[in-house]
């Protein structure tokens, strides 16, 4: 007799148009229904042209009549609109897509030098002290900072097990392509090889139990990085900006890569927010409120604001983040708050 997951397994022949990963594990598969051999499935799509929603449909129903001893199928395929996408209450509870890992989170941005390292790390320092076990995954290839920024050059070790055991910084287990590579040899990769260590780097690490994966995506919110967002099983992503880079629309061009992969959204940093001088007066160099407006209007969530601050750079380039050590710095208190907004979005 046919059950719904043999209907579930014969989708997950089915690829999203354009990508390597299939309709199931994108999450697309919303209701099965299985009776007496006839079959209905309604799948929901968020942003998707009329073409790739057409064809969705007629691969799926191509792959559940070749399933034998399958009668009528109906496959209907809904366009939710883009608020649907936004996180709904309750839907992070029954995943839990790498065995030992609650939760993957991504740390992107449109454009590079906006912060998203530095923010990566303290996020992580701040969550730490929140109590969580957290890891970092740094998966900028061609140029990790992690591990200068966590202060750890220690390379990971072989397992019994033959998984890599990775090493740790600040209470927070790291994994870098910084660790695998000699000095400043520049990485020449094409994007299969990057995949497949990023693969590696989420499946043959002994992460050990973790309550949230950060995951420091490189620049940008093009092709390569859609890509990786595929490779990592993301249970959610937040986006770093400068109040600049907000009104440039870089902002949006994030939430729509995420939306593309069904990625909820779980909010926006607005990083070098503003300066206050040694004698204190403030100053926005870089405009003030330009991440926090764009949230509002995306209506997704803003995580808070991070002063540019000569200590949080110094932090990173002497491998101990502001968290760490400046925790009542303006800067320190900052990024605290943010990762008490993160965990009660992903809560
Ligand atoms: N709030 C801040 N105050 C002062 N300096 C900062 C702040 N945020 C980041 N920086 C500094 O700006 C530089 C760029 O930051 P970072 O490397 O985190 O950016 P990134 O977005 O990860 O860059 P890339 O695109 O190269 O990965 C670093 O030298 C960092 O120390
Ligand atoms: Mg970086």
């Amino acid at each position: 007799m046919l059950t719904e997951e043999d209907i579930r397994n014969a989708l997950r022949a089915v690829k999203y148009p354009g990508y390597s990963r299939d309709i199931v594990s994108f999450g697309l598969v919303k209701q099965i229904a299985v009776k007496n051999g006839a079959v209905s499935v309604s799948m929901a799509l968020t942003s998707a042209s009329p073409e790739t929603v057409q064809q969705i449909k007629s691969n799926a129903e191509q792959a559940l009549r070749a399933i034998p001893g399958v009668g009528p199928v109906m496959v209907e395929v809904t366009q939710a609109g883009a608020a649907a996408a936004a996180p709904q209450q309750g839907q992070w509870s029954a995943q839990n897509k790498v065995p030992g890992i609650q939760r993957v989170v991504a740390i992107a941005s449109g454009k590079g030098g906006v912060g998203k390292s530095t923010v990566s790390v303290n996020l992580a320092c701040a969550l730490r002290q929140l109590g969580l076990e957290i890891g970092l995954l740094d998966c900028d290839i061609y140029g990790p900072s992690i591990p200068l920024m966590m202060g750890v050059s220690q390379r990971p070790t072989i397992s019994e097990d033959e998984k890599m055991i990775p090493p740790s910084g600040h209470g927070i287990k790291l994994m870098s392509m910084g660790f695998l590579i000699e000095g400043d040899q520049p990485v020449i990769w094409r994007g299969p090889m990057i995949m497949k260590t990023i693969q590696q780097f989420i499946n043959s690490v002994a992460w050990g139990p973790l309550d949230m994966l950060l995951v420091d995506l490189p620049p940008g919110t093009g092709d390569a990085q859609l890509s990786l967002c595929q490779t990592v099983p993301l249970d959610g992503g937040v986006i770093v900006t400068t109040p600049q880079e907000a009104s440039l629309g870089v902002v949006r061009k994030g939430i729509a890569m995420f939306r593309k992969v069904n990625v909820p959204i779980l909010g926006v940093v607005e990083n070098m927010s503003f300066y206050v001088s040694p004698s204190g007066e403030r100053d926005d160099i870089f405009g003030h409120g330009g991440g926090r407006a764009e949230a509002e209007r995306q209506q997704v969530a803003f995580l808070g604001e991070v002063p540019l601050a000569t200590e949080i750079r110094q932090g990173g380039d002497r491998g101990e983040p502001i968290v760490i050590s400046g925790p009542s710095s303006a800067g320190g208190k900052a990024f605290v708050g943010i990762a008490g907004n993160l965990r009660r979005e992903l809560a």
